[in-house]
């Protein structure tokens, strides 16, 4: 054997063992140390410097490596967005790390090519654009979906502005609830973050489709037109879902491309339970859907799919001779319709994934996950002194522990170091909140946490005179 094949193994068997103690809940959910006595600890200098890391060193580097991770297969992993790998989507990487066929064009990966486009043509169906009539494409995250959306909204509305630049009177019409990835993308389109117009939304940020005029006239007072309108399904911070259907009909009323950012509820078009949060998806003009976030694909794989296919191509108008050329040829290029010229395996992880647990399967997990916080929320809210401010529709829950600081609350429940919660504002007031992605997540966990809760209260000052909640907090409550 030679030494990549010992060390091959060597890893994978570590590595499943990482995962297998991870679901079992042992160790650390995990791990913040200083960050130069953690550099010191991996001898990281040493390595870089002067190398030499053999079988040996390598079997010992590796689980200290691993315990400096966040350990997403743990029952406790409750804060991001971010996928326990499945089985399938965890080989995939493996593959890549080895064969490392950039596929944008056909010549340089036609397995991974392929792939790309049956998985590509998989979520077009899901989204209702159809794989005859939509495109699309895999990106490195939802951040780069989003920007090569509004990109193919940009060349339809101002075809001119890839060669001439941009006109100084497009606008963005966006809830303040959107992605940051939205504004950010503005910005670079060259429409700055000022030609973002705010939709106006309900006090949990949900888009009042009954405002929608408001925001438009706003924007035609403002001597600007809409490049797109985004709504997002559902949102970063609360989970909560925009109603797509009467946003659809107001943009088709008006001429104006509706782009639907699902990087995190996409993956609920495969359950039979959960899809009709997404009702009217199939009317946008562009929408992204991550597979890293609810598909358990690794980091990163997210698709950018528009509902006509021109759309993309049109998005970009490049030449490179060493890149494009009209000559036909076996196969297809996607460097014509993505923002990336290198380009990893993506639908390899996600091929992967579905091959292990079909699309039912994924759509179960899916749909379990989505209950299993309706059941958080259940217990959340009979234990007195806390506050979900809505009932949840995904797997997204924010809650309020009365009288403390909620900083201080996480900080308390994280050093305990078996559950990983995170934060948000909403209305501009602060939040606990929960991502319940762990496929062994369950109702112990409820318990657990409620737990937690109740150890870091009698550990954080009390705060006597608490801001009053919002209408929507109180109502619930
Ligand atoms: C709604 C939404 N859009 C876009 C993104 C950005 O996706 P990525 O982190 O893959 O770039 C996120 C990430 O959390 C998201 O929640």
């Amino acid at each position: 054997m030679n030494e990549y094949l010992r060390c091959a193994h060597a890893a994978v068997d570590l590595l499943a063992r990482y995962a297998s103690d991870s679901r079992d809940g042992v160790g650390p959910v995990t791990s913040r140390p200083d960050p130069d006595a953690l550099a010191a600890e991996l001898e990281l200098g040493r390595w870089i410097r002067q190398g030499g890391m053999d079988e040996t060193a390598f079997a010992a580097w590796l689980p200290r490596y691993l315990g400096a991770t966040v350990r997403l297969h743990h029952p406790g992993s409750l804060a991001h967005q971010v996928a326990a790998p499945s089985d399938g989507a965890a080989l995939a990487d493996l593959i890549h790390g080895v064969t490392n066929n950039p596929m944008a064009k056909y010549e340089m990966g036609a397995g991974a090519a392929v792939v790309e486009r049956e998985v590509v043509s998989w979520m077009l169906d899901k989204v209702g654009f159809g794989a005859d009539a939509g495109g699309g494409v895999l990106t490195h995250g939802g951040s780069i979906a989003n920007l090569t959306a509004l990109l193919a909204a940009r060349a339809r509305v101002a075809p001119d502005a890839w060669v001439a630049g941009v006109p100084s009177d497009l606008a963005l019409l966006a809830p303040r609830s959107v992605h940051y990835s939205i504004k950010r993308a503005a910005a670079i389109l060259g429409l700055g973050e000022q030609a973002v117009i705010e939709l106006e939304s309900d006090d949990l940020e949900r888009v009042r489709p009954d405002r929608l005029h408001s925001a438009l006239g706003r924007c035609v007072q403002a001597g600007r037109r809409p490049l797109a309108l985004v709504a997002t399904a559902p949102a970063t911070s609360t989970g909560l879902h925009d109603d797509l259907r009467p946003i659809a009909e107001f943009c088709a009323t008006h001429g104006i491309w509706l782009h639907v950012d699902a990087a995190h509820g996409g993956s609920a078009l495969l359950s039979a339970h959960d899809r009709k949060l997404l009702d009217g998806i199939e009317d946008a003009d562009s929408v992204i859907w991550d597979a890293h976030k609810m598909l358990r694909t690794s980091a990163l794989c997210a698709a950018v799919l528009v509902a006509r296919e021109s759309d993309l191509p049109a998005a970009f108008r490049q030449e490179a001779s060493y890149m494009f050329d009209d000559r036909e040829t076996v196969g297809f290029d996607l460097v014509d319709r993505a923002l990336e010229t290198t380009k990893a395996a993506l639908g390899t992880k996600l091929f992967l994934s579905l091959a292990w647990a079909g699309e039912h399967g994924l759509g179960e997990y899916v749909s379990s996950r989505y209950e299993l916080t309706r059941r958080f929320y259940d217990g959340l809210c009979e234990e007195p002194g806390i506050t979900c401010p809505y009932v949840p529709e995904s797997n997204i829950l924010c809650f309020r522990v009365d009288g403390h600081d909620q900083l201080d609350l996480r900080e308390q429940v994280l050093d305990g170091g078996q559950l990983h919660i995170s934060s948000t504002t909403i209305d501009g007031r602060q939040y606990l909140r929960l991502v319940v992605t762990a496929p062994t997540t369950s109702d112990d966990t409820v318990g657990q946490l409620i737990e937690a809760l109740r150890e870091a209260r009698g550990r954080t000052a009390v705060i006597r005179t608490p801001r009053p909640a919002p209408a929507a907090a109180r109502r619930s409550s």
